[in-house]
């Protein structure tokens, strides 16, 4: 029986990703998740999943490498899935330095546990043994608005903090392929959304603000162009990875699904006045007058746009979830998960972890 650990699964990819493995391989697989339960963890996102026989939830911090070491010698670990991150741009421009301790040390630690658990004696790895680490387009920098794709050769060029200690943990991850002969995989994917995204990031922020009638924010002039790829997609993509992927490569995972953020903010408005039965009263207030320009990000980066073709031409991965499909389902997950949003935003959330486990 396989068995995967992975980081930061309590988070909105690594929850959904969870999801997806234990739905697909059920009791063939065990999944053990590790993470610290930062503001962006949430054992709710996994409540459902919580008294499966193949899952595990052990909270640790990867930079803890005592505690991450003790995870591999107590577990006989196949797979590693390498989520956990922080992963806010804007909160890396307001304070870089967690993200160089989570980003560049935790990932450090992570790959070090597990080369010391996996390593053979002549330098050489049992089969089977695979280290995924998962990142972000973001560390290509930015494209012009009139064209041009990020593809896995092309040269990196961080412009933010976050996609700074990303870009350092991507070399962390080649020069262990390099040096050790590492088994390890990279994949950089674009924007996702769907279901248990935290409502910082654009999508949530915009469904969450437009149902209470508070103002949408758009950063510059709105015609920044991002990604979008749905989140069962990319869990899709990093499981394929780990079953296809040829060692020690790198694979961008994207969906040719090109939005300028106003563009998102109009389908979203639209969608959700189509929703809302005529008796509601948040239709007096949802509408473009919410629409609100504010002071643009710094560093802000204008498009980017993945070349998903290798992962479609070596593994045969493609997104299966169109967008005014995918923005529907995720719109109507957050009309039916209001208690979820408001446990998130009060941070009621918080207290998940002692019901369920007891003190800290
Ligand atoms: P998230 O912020 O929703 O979740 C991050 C998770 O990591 C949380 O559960 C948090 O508690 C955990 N974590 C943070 N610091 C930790 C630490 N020191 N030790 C243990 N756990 C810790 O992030 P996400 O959006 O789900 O992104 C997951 C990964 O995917 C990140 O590596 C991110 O860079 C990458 N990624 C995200 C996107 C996107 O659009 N969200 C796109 C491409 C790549
Ligand atoms: O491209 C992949 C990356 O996508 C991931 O690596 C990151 O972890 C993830 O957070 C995301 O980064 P972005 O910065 O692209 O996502 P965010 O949702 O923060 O912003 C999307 C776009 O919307 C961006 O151009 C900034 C803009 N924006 C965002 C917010 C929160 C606004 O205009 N207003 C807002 O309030």
């Amino acid at each position: 029986m396989k068995t995967y650990l992975v980081t930061g699964g309590a988070g909105f990819i690594g929850s959904n990703y969870i999801r997806y493995m234990l739905d697909r391989y059920g009791d063939s697989i065990r999944i053990i998740n590790v993470d610290a339960l930062t503001y962006a963890g949430n054992l709710e996102n996994l409540a459902d999943i919580e008294k499966l026989p193949g899952y595990r939830f052990i909270r640790a911090n990867i930079t803890d490498r005592d505690a991450i070491t003790a995870i591999f010698a107590e577990h006989d670990i196949d797979c590693v899935v390498h989520f956990a991150a922080e992963s806010h741009v804007d909160r890396s421009i307001k304070n870089p330095e967690i993200f160089v301790q989570t980003n560049v040390l935790g990932t450090a630690v992570m790959l070090n546990a597990a080369r010391a658990a996996w390593e053979d004696r002549d330098g050489t790895y049992a089969e089977g043994k695979r280290f995924l680490h998962v990142s972000t387009d973001e560390v290509y920098g930015s494209l012009e608005e009139d064209g041009g794709y990020f593809y896995e050769t092309t040269p990196y060029a961080p412009h933010s903090p976050y996609s700074a200690s990303k870009a350092s943990s991507d070399m962390l991850v080649k020069a262990y392929v390099d040096t050790y002969h590492f088994p390890a995989n990279i994949t950089n994917c674009s924007n996702n959304y769907g279901p248990y995204q935290f409502p910082e990031k654009l999508i949530p922020l915009i469904i969450n603000n437009a149902l209470n009638g508070r103002k949408l924010p758009v950063y510059g002039d709105g015609k920044n162009v991002r990604d979008w790829l749905y989140v069962t997609d990319h869990a899709k993509a990093i499981d394929m990875v780990m079953e296809k992927g040829r060692p020690g490569e790198t694979y961008n995972v994207g969906g040719h699904n090109e939005k300028q953020n106003i563009e998102i903010i109009h389908i979203i408005l639209d969608v959700l006045r189509e929703k809302l039965p005529g008796s509601d009263p948040r239709r007096a207030y949802i509408n473009e007058d919410l629409i609100t320009y504010v002071e643009d990000r710094k560093g802000h980066d204008r498009r980017y746009a993945i070349a998903p073709d290798k992962i479609k031409s070596e593994i045969g991965w493609e997104p299966e979830t169109m967008f005014e499909e995918g923005i529907r389902k995720t719109i109507e997950w957050y009309f039916t998960h209001e208690d979820w949003m408001e446990h998130v935003t009060s941070g009621a959330y918080q207290n998940y972890y002692e019901t369920m486990y007891g003190p800290a």
